[in-house]
């Protein structure tokens, strides 16, 4: 769908601005909110561009800039830290060969902090795209990171 339409499918109202930038961003295979878009959705909701861009670079759940196609978000928060979550990610950072904020050359993973994923129960936690994984250990993050691969 081209950013006009998705723009258009909601109402143009300033309290719908999140759902837009939410829909550009899901809709671009880099997961990112490329200028275009916030022009886009500053024209359609006739405000600056510089309060869309603002709003876009306010919350971390958007990137302005283009990342893997598959998001890894590594649970940041106290009990997962408990669990061994920084085990995992110095595993995620020795295997995919990058940093927390890189993407891999190939494209394929970006990785990300977040905080709590909700799923604390089963921490060590992470989520990829809109899934997410617990009881984490590098054998299972092994496991994940190879079929996430193979749908690539
Ligand atoms: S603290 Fe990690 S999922 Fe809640």
């Amino acid at each position: 769908m081209d950013r006009e339409a998705i723009v258009k499918g909601f109402e143009p109202q300033l309290h719908n601005i999140l759902y837009i930038l939410h829909e550009l961003q899901d809709n671009n295979p880099r997961h990112f909110v490329a200028k275009e878009d916030i022009e886009a959705c500053a024209d359609y909701l006739k405000v600056p561009y510089s309060y869309v861009h603002g709003v876009a670079t306010f919350y971390t759940m958007f990137s302005l800039t283009p990342r893997g196609r598959h998001i890894i978000r590594l649970c940041d928060s106290p009990p997962c830290h408990l669990m061994g979550s920084t085990t995992v990610l110095d595993y995620l950072r020795q295997k995919l060969g990058i940093d927390v904020g890189e993407t891999t050359p190939d494209g394929a993973f970006t990785l990300e902090l977040a905080s709590c994923l909700g799923i604390c129960g089963v921490a060590p936690a992470i989520m990829i795209n809109d899934e997410m994984f617990g009881k984490l250990t590098p054998d299972r993050v092994d496991g994940i990171l190879e079929e996430r691969r193979k749908g690539v």
